[in-house]
């Protein structure tokens, strides 16, 4: 007789140790649940503002000139490592104390690492309606769907394996009982699909796509294609780069020189807003907000000196009076009605909000535009590489920038994308000093037994180029 017990058993066996070693790897539901149970009554969840305790947005990279193992220790045990002198320690000590951290001396380091996770996972987390890469670059909407796709095929085919293979050992076993002269019923399909093993095999296939599922995503979190949000100014690259033809490296000139293209310093836009003092499209609600940062009065063409130093008021009545004055300017009248009077204050109001946030509580100081385009800490890119030696446009990654009034992220950023034109796109090698030393690919270029090298030939596809 067919031993079915065993043979249940057995899958069973199998079946179980996935989830288990699905769920030894750090998660960030993991991190979540732990989140909520610890540390959220001191730190806020969106890893941004300060609560009880300091955001933990970005707590990796101010943890990362020291061991793993240091972040690790804090967490279990904060009080311990600040007596023991450890300078980061003592540096926070210094800041937060006298409140004091509770300790944890129970969580394991998987559970540690799904938190970083999920303050990972918050901190940059990008509004619902993005599409979160989705569509767009030619290598990523295949990357993902594919995956998707595979999925539920092996999902059906092991399902229907399962259910032959059940009906194969009842029956193999209803044949057995009557040979040995025993009585036995054959079971139904519906009893079959509502057994034990059954049920409890699609439990576990559930969890398995879970957690399929929840690291597809974790993966997908940092990506945000399309991503275009509201800037504390309402600055139009369509006006600049497109209408008034401001070349892209007059404001962007780390683009050509280094690693960052740099977005332009206030200074940059007071060259030109100096004379242009109001705008034909918001009149003076958008311009004044350049000059209550870096504290320019445009009523007296000066800088406002120790501007830094000025209290809320003061900075008030300086901009709400150059407000005011256009406003009775435009309408040819000495002194503001009542409608003038509430034009200035909500004028007021929206530049307060929007050169002001949760640490940043004066508007003198530099303008916080919202980062867009952000890659992983792992991966370095290099603009200068790529627009000065390599000769790549901006276009090519960033789109129509000067046709967009809003910019908006143009290309995945995903491996994928870089590793696609690395492989497709030649290097130009003429007149261009910087490949000189490849002198094999010249020799072979000039006899003819090449007709172009591209990224991936000169390396471009080798790991530790793009990763640290
Ligand atoms: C009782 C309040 C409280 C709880 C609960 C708490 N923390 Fe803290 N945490 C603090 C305070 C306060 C500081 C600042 C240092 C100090 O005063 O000791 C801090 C600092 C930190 C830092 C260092 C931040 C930096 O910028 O380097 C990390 C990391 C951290 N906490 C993680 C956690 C984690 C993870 C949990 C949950 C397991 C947690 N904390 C629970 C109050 C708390
Ligand atoms: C007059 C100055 C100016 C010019 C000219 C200009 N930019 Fe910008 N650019 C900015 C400012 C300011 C920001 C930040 C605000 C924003 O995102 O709109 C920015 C943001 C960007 C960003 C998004 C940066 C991020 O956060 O990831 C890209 C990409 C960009 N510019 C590309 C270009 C390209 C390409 C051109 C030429 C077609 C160009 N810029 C011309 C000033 C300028
Ligand atoms: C090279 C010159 C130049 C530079 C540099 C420049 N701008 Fe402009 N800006 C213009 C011109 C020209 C206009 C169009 C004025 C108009 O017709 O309203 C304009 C318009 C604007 C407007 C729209 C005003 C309105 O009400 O219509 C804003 C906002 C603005 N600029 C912000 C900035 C910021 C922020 C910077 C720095 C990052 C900057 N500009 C740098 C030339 C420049
Ligand atoms: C080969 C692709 C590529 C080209 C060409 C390119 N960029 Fe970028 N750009 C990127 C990537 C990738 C990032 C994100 C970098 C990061 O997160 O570290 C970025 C970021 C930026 C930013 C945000 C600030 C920064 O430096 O991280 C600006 C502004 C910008 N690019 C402007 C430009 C301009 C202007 C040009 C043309 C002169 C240009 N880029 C050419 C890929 C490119
Ligand atoms: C539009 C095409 C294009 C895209 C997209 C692109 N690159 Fe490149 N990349 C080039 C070209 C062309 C070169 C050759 C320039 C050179 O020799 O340094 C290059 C060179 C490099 C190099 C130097 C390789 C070497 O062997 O010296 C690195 C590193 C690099 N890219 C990283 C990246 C990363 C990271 C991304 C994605 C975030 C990316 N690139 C996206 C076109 C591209
Ligand atoms: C041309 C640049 C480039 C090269 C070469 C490259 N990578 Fe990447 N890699 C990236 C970028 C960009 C990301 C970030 C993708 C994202 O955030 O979605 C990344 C992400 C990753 C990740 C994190 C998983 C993910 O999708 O975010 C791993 C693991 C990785 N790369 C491994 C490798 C290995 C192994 C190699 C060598 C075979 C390699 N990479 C070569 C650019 C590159």
């Amino acid at each position: 007789m067919i031993n079915s017990r065993l043979f249940f058993k057995l899958s069973f066996l199998i079946l179980f140790s996935i989830p288990l070693l699905l769920t030894a790897e750090p998660t960030v539901d993991v991190g979540k649940t732990v989140f909520k149970n610890y540390c959220a009554s001191c730190h806020a969840k969106d890893m941004k503002s300060k609560l009880t305790g300091p955001a933990l947005g970005g707590v990796e990279e101010r943890w990362a000139d020291y061991p793993r193992q240091d972040l690790y220790d804090w967490i279990r045990n904060s009080q311990k490592m600040i007596q023991a002198g450890h300078p980061k320690a003592v540096e926070l000590w210094n800041e937060w104390k006298p409140t004091v951290m509770t300790a944890w001396p129970n969580l394991t380091d998987e559970e540690i690492e799904s938190v970083m996770l999920y303050i990972d996972a918050q901190a940059n987390k990008v509004p619902e309606t993005l599409s979160v890469a989705s569509g767009g670059g030619d290598v990523d909407s295949t990357e993902n769907g594919f995956g998707n796709w595979i999925y539920w095929v092996l999902l059906g085919i092991l399902g229907f394996l399962a259910l032959i293979l059940t009906r194969i050992v009842g029956n193999l076993n209803h044949i057995a009982t009557v040979k040995e002269g025993g009585f036995a019923e054959r079971k139904t399909l519906v009893e079959t699909l509502t057994s034990k093993s059954v049920v409890s095999f699609l439990i576990f296939a559930a969890v398995i796509l879970g957690g399929y599922l929840t690291v597809t995503k974790a993966v997908n979190l940092g990506r945000q294609q399309a991503y275009a949000p509201e800037q504390p100014i309402k600055f139009s690259h369509e006006t600049h780069a497109g209408l008034h033809k401001i070349d892209c490296q007059y404001c962007h000139d780390g683009a050509r020189r280094s690693k960052h293209a740099v977005i332009p310093a206030t200074n940059t836009c007071m060259n030109c807003h100096k004379a242009i003092k109001v705008g034909s499209e918001y009149g003076t609600a958008e311009l004044t907000k350049i000059y209550a940062s870096i504290g320019y009065d445009p009523s007296t063409d000066k800088y406002i000196e120790d501007y830094e130093s000025l209290s809320q008021d003061e900075v008030e009545s300086i901009y709400t009076k150059w407000i005011g004055d256009n406003i009775k300017a435009e309408k040819g009248i000495d002194s503001l009605d009542q409608t003038g009077l509430e034009m200035v204050q909500e004028q007021w109001t929206d530049l307060v909000s929007s050169l002001t946030n949760e640490q940043k509580k004066k508007v003198q100081g530099p303008i916080e535009w919202e980062r867009i385009h952000n890659l992983p800490d792992h991966v370095y890119f290099n603009h200068s590489q790529h627009v000065t030696v390599g000769k790549v446009e901006c276009e090519a990654c960033h789109g129509k920038v000067e046709e967009m009034a809003v910019v908006e992220q143009h290309a995945p950023l995903s491996m994928g994308w870089c590793i696609n034109c690395h492989r497709q796109t030649e290097v130009q090698f003429e007149g261009n000093e910087y490949y000189d030393s490849y002198e094999n690919y010249h020799e072979q270029l000039a006899n003819g037994d090449r007709d172009k090298v591209t990224v991936e030939d000169i390396g471009g596809l080798e790991c530790q180029k793009c990763h640290y």
